[in-house]
């Protein structure tokens, strides 16, 4: 009894105090995406979520390694172990998972993070100082966006088109920043199959890129989730390898190839700035049995054929995401078609906004993304939204976007 009227007064405490306790630099981060409850509603089909397929997680397989390391290796996995982590699994990283021409890895290019998540904001509190600029493209990854704006950080947006960044703009905006004396510190990029915009940057803009990189001293974030989820066209070299691997930090992760819930990433780069990433986390490391256990999925053979696999799931989903919307909303989206990834983005007829239309369709049964919270200034994104075929069942797509057209004829109407 008595502990229940402790936690009670707690909580109220808590709750009188909250604003002043939390960090000023939070009160400027952008809200969250919506949260997975609205995405469950009962009878509703959720477009929302970039989560992997979950019929596609491949459960015997991660069971089958976690036993394997419990029983070779119990207490190595179970202790701490190095900051950078698991040492082969850096070293398959570095030799094979991310080996390209042109680029020669060892291990020591190579930090493991828990989640690429982690991975940016070990890179923004290494980095980043408050009033320093990092750019973003336009739109960009809302977690990214979130990150940095908590890092006390000037977001600086540069927009994109079908062809991915675009660099003309990108050189404008860096000169304009030099003249203003402003510190940038990096430009987060998301070359293939982006999120939210779907698009990938072509070679051409790539070489631009790097170049105009070199030529400002810029450092360059490459976050690649999606990049061996191509399921058309040939893969492109990553600017990680255009540049040699110089001033660039390629951001991984096994999310999007294995499973989200392993909570496990990498960064590489050259070793300088790997060390200086090591150096500022104070968190022991992320989880030795689950990099070991990484590590003992990938010996056993089961990493390709889960890529293959996976490549196959998302190539039919999108194919049937794309009739549907041929068939049933083009007289009012205009998109393109991904080479790969999760992601279709979709800009809405004039005189709608995202959020709204969001709303609509979220009474129509189907979730969807607004474009707002993609963005450095949210109005950016209001004629666009992002529809996720990653994660809604293949059997329901097309009525998911039944409903989309609905809320479309709805809100046109009403508009
Ligand atoms: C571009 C991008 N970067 C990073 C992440 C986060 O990945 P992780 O699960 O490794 O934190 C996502 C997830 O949606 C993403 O789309």
């Amino acid at each position: 009894m008595e502990h229940t009227q402790t936690a009670a007064g707690a909580e109220s405490w808590a709750a009188s105090v909250i604003d002043d306790l939390v960090a000023g630099r939070y009160t400027r981060v952008p809200p969250g995406p919506p949260t997975n409850s609205l995405w469950a509603r009962p009878g509703s089909i959720s477009l929302a979520g970039g989560i992997p397929d979950p019929d596609s997680l491949p459960i015997d397989q991660i069971r089958q390694a976690y036993l394997t390391v419990l029983e070779r290796e119990p207490a190595q996995a179970l202790e701490y172990g190095p900051i950078e982590g698991f040492a082969p699994l850096r070293n398959y990283i570095a030799t094979e998972l991310c080996a390209e021409p042109g680029v020669s890895m060892t291990a020591e290019n190579v930090t493991l993070t828990s989640g690429s998540s982690h991975s940016l904001s070990n890179i923004v509190d290494t980095f980043v100082d408050p009033g320093d600029v990092i750019i973003v493209e336009q739109p960009t990854f809302l977690g990214a966006l979130r990150t940095f704006v908590s890092s006390g950080a000037e977001m600086v947006g540069v927009p994109m088109d079908s062809d991915g960044l675009i660099s003309d703009a990108l050189d404008a905006t860096l000169t304009r920043l030099g003249h203003e004396q402003k510190r940038v510190k990096f430009l987060y990029t998301i070359p293939n199959f982006h999120n939210p915009a779907g698009t990938t940057m072509t070679l051409e803009r790539r070489h631009a890129l790097v170049d105009i990189a070199q030529r400002h001293r810029l450092l360059i974030v490459e976050d690649d989730p999606y990049g061996q989820l191509r399921f058309r066209g040939d893969p492109l070299p990553s600017l990680f390898s255009l540049a040699r691997g110089r001033g660039v930090l390629g951001v991984g992760t096994f999310s999007k190839l294995i499973a989200t819930g392993l909570r496990a990433a990498w960064v590489i780069g050259e070793k300088e700035l790997i060390d200086a990433l090591i150096t500022t986390r104070y968190d022991a490391g992320s989880s030795q049995l689950t990099e070991r256990m990484i590590w003992a999925y990938v010996e056993a053979g089961y990493m390709e054929p889960q890529i293959e696999r996976i490549i196959q799931v998302y190539r039919d989903k999108c194919d049937t995401m794309m009739r549907a919307l041929d068939e049933r909303c083009s007289k009012y989206l205009s998109y393109d078609r991904p080479d790969g990834g999760y992601f279709i983005w979709s800009r809405i007829p004039d005189g709608l906004n995202s959020p709204e239309l969001a709303q609509i369709a979220l009474s129509e049964g189907v979730s969807i993304v607004p474009g707002t919270v993609s963005m450095t200034e949210p109005e950016l994104g209001l004629p666009f939204i992002r529809l996720a075929f990653s994660y809604v069942p293949q059997k329901d797509i097309f009525e998911a976007i039944q409903r989309l057209g609905r809320a479309l004829e709805k809100a046109t109407k009403t508009a």
